[in-house]
This record gives structure tokens, C-alpha cells and sequence, in this order.
């Protein structure tokens, strides 16, 4: 099976269990695991932050950055596709007591404009206090499109001059910086809390890890321990994304390029619309005209392909790495014979 449902599909390579077998550990409630250190300590210094941690999930990342930032009945500005109101399971209110302010957005790309039209003001007591910005970046829903540089640093102004945090969810941060050359520490350095993952594109089996100032992150890892997060020999995952980091971040353009080779045949394809120029990383969404999503997805399924749908009407396919040159050949043969058959 040639499986392109999300780049979380991935499974660790020989090499990457080599050296999770290896890994030094201790135990990290007692902050003793030498190589959960590492790893934060590397990202921390990778990302230009003064302190990292190590967190089971990118839900519980961006959730324990939203906590640090924040008072129950504050309110988080963010685009109405934003992962962490659609996909969180609601936990922004479950876990924090926050409100949530959502702006219709292009790709994902929230405007200063629409900011600081539903900003509350300070004197506002009545109304929730606006507290935090959030960005996606790349956006998942928008189709992995990159948030443009230009605006977050106009979107850094607005929240200086409104008193507000900023929190990034980098989840795939990696690929952005590969697609634009932008590094990860310029990325940062607009942002007060980020979260990325390590078992995205990068390959890890589990993790992301979250940034910001030392006295944030000594408060996340006491939330994070409250919300049952705390773990103990962690080096053996821990190792898993110093490998991934070390190993899979560079390599992610030939996830990009394999997006847009397939994005490329797709849009030659009687049946499908696509926009191949929002194709910037390695997530591809197309809208099928002839034929139902269910059909494209269960004839592909028949041909050795799987896809997932992704809203109504759409379709969505993720590159990652472990899906060779030969496999995006094999999936536009696939779908040629799906939407011509
Ligand atoms: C943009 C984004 N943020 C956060 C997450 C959450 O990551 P996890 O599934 O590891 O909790 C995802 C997962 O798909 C995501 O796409």
C-alpha cells in the first residue's frame, strides 16, 4: 500500500531504532534523563529559545503553551480552520477555560486588519480579555501553505502595541523553514511559546517539543506533569527525534518536490481541480468533479493507494518519508486509471 493519508504515517527506520536501543535514560520526572536533556537543549539552541521540553503530543504541546500564556476566561485569536480549535478536541476550553475568537482567513494567513478589528479593549471588563495570537505554520487545513514572513512580522507589531502573547503551531514549522529557507530561530523569534512535532514529516515514532523563556517552560513542565504528562526513561523516544532532527529535517524538500510532481500530473487530470501553485510543502488538497470522494477513495484503495477525505468534497494527500520517487510514479498511474475508468 502506497499510504499518503498524513505524514504520520511513518515508521521508524532500522537506523533510527539503533539508536533509540542505544539511548542513554534516567528518569525524567527527576529531569535525570541524559538524553531528553540533549534534545532539549539542542532544540532550545536550534530554535534561538532559552528552554525546550519534550511533550508526548503536538496537541499537548500547543495546549500547555496556550495554559502558560493565559487565565481561564482569556480569549485566543486564530484562523477558524486553526488545528488547535478544529482538531483539539475542544481542550482550549476543557483544559484552560478559554474562549476562542476565530477569523475567516485566506489559507490560513489571519490579517492584522481582522486582528485588530475583534480585539477587546483593556477597559473592557465585561468582555473576555484578548490575550493570545496564535499562527499555523505550515497550515494543515489550508493545504500546508507557508505563512508569509512578511505578515507575521506585522502580525508581531499588532501584538506589541495590544499587549498581546504569540503562540506558533509549528507542527510542521520544518517544513516552512525548508520550503522558504527561513530558519527556524527567525521563524521563533517572532513568537512568545511554539510547538513542533517530531513525528510529522521528521519520521519520529512520538514527541514535539515546545519553546519559549525559561520561567514559561518550568511552569509547562509543572502543568505538563498535572495533566498526567510526566514521563520517566523518556531518552529512548527522546533519541528518536535527535535522530529525526539530525537525520530527516534537510530531506524534507524531497517531500516538497514529490507534492508537486504529483500536484502537477493531478492538475492534467479531467476530474480534478487543483491549485498547484498552493502547493508549497508536502500536503496536496484536490476537489474531484466527476466522480464522489468516497469512489476516488475506495478505487484507489482497490489499486493499492490510501487517501483521506479532508472537508466535503475534498481530498487530501500527504507526501513524507516514506514515499520514494517510484511511489508518486505509481500514484499517478493510479489516479489516471481512477478518473479515466
Ligand atoms: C497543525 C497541527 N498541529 C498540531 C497537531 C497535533 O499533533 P498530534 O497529533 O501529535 O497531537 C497536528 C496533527 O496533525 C497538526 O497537523
Amino acid at each position: 500500500m502506497i499510504d499518503l493519508r498524513s505524514d504520520t504515517v511513518t515508521k521508524p527506520s532500522q537506523a533510527m531504532r539503533n539508536a533509540m536501543a542505544n539511548a542513554e535514560v534516567g528518569d525524567d520526572v527527576y529531569k535525570e534523563d541524559p538524553t531528553a536533556n540533549r534534545l532539549q537543549k539542542y532544540c532550545a539552541e536550534l530554535f534561538g529559545k532559552e528552554d525546550a521540553l519534550f511533550v508526548p503530543s503536538g496537541v499537548m504541546g500547543n495546549q500547555l503553551c496556550l495554559n502558560v500564556l493565559t487565565q481561564p476566561g482569556d480569549e485566543i485569536i486564530c484562523d477558524k480552520n486553526a488545528h488547535i480549535f478544529q482538531y483539539e478536541s475542544g481542550s482550549p476550553a476543557m483544559l484552560s477555560g478559554l474562549s476562542m475568537n476565530l477569523l475567516n482567513s485566506k489559507s490560513g494567513v489571519i490579517t492584522p486588519e481582522q486582528v485588530e478589528d475583534v480585539i477587546h479593549p483593556a477597559s473592557a471588563y465585561y468582555m473576555s480579555r484578548t490575550k493570545v495570537m496564535e499562527v499555523e505554520n505550515t497550515h494543515n487545513v489550508a493545504g500546508g501553505v507557508v505563512h508569509p514572513i512578511k505578515n507575521i512580522k506585522a502580525l508581531k507589531v499588532l501584538a506589541d502595541k495590544h499587549n498581546l502573547k504569540m503562540h506558533l503551531d509549528g507542527a510542521r514549522l520544518w517544513n516552512a523553514s525548508v520550503a522558504t529557507g527561513i530558519s527556524l530561530a527567525e521563524y521563533s523569534s517572532y513568537f512568545d511559546t511554539i510547538s513542533v512535532c517530531l513525528s510529522k514529516g521528521l519520521g519520529a515514532p512520538v514527541g514535539s517539543i515546545i519553546l519559549g523563556e525559561r520561567g514559561m517552560i518550568e511552569e509547562a513542565f509543572r502543568v505538563r506533569k498535572g495533566w498526567g504528562g510526566g514521563m520517566r526513561q523518556i531518552g529512548i523516544i527522546a533519541a528518536a527525534g535527535l535522530y529525526a532532527i539530525e537525520n530527516n529535517f534537510n530531506r524534507l524538500s524531497k517531500d516538497h518536490e514529490n507534492a508537486k510532481n504529483l500536484a502537477n500530473h493531478l492538475s492534467q487530470i479531467e476530474g480534478i481541480e487543483i491549485d498547484v501553485s498552493q502547493v508549497e510543502t508536502n500536503i496536496l488538497m484536490f476537489r474531484p468533479t466527476t466522480i464522489s470522494v468516497e469512489d476516488v477513495i475506495v478505487k484507489s484503495k482497490e489499486k493499492g493507494l490510501i487517501i483521506s477525505a479532508m472537508g466535503v468534497g475534498i481530498i487530501r494527500a500527504v507526501t513524507h518519508l516514506d514515499i520514494s520517487s517510484d511511489d508518486i510514479e505509481r500514484t499517478k498511474q493510479i489516479f489516471t486509471e481512477v478518473f479515466n475508468g
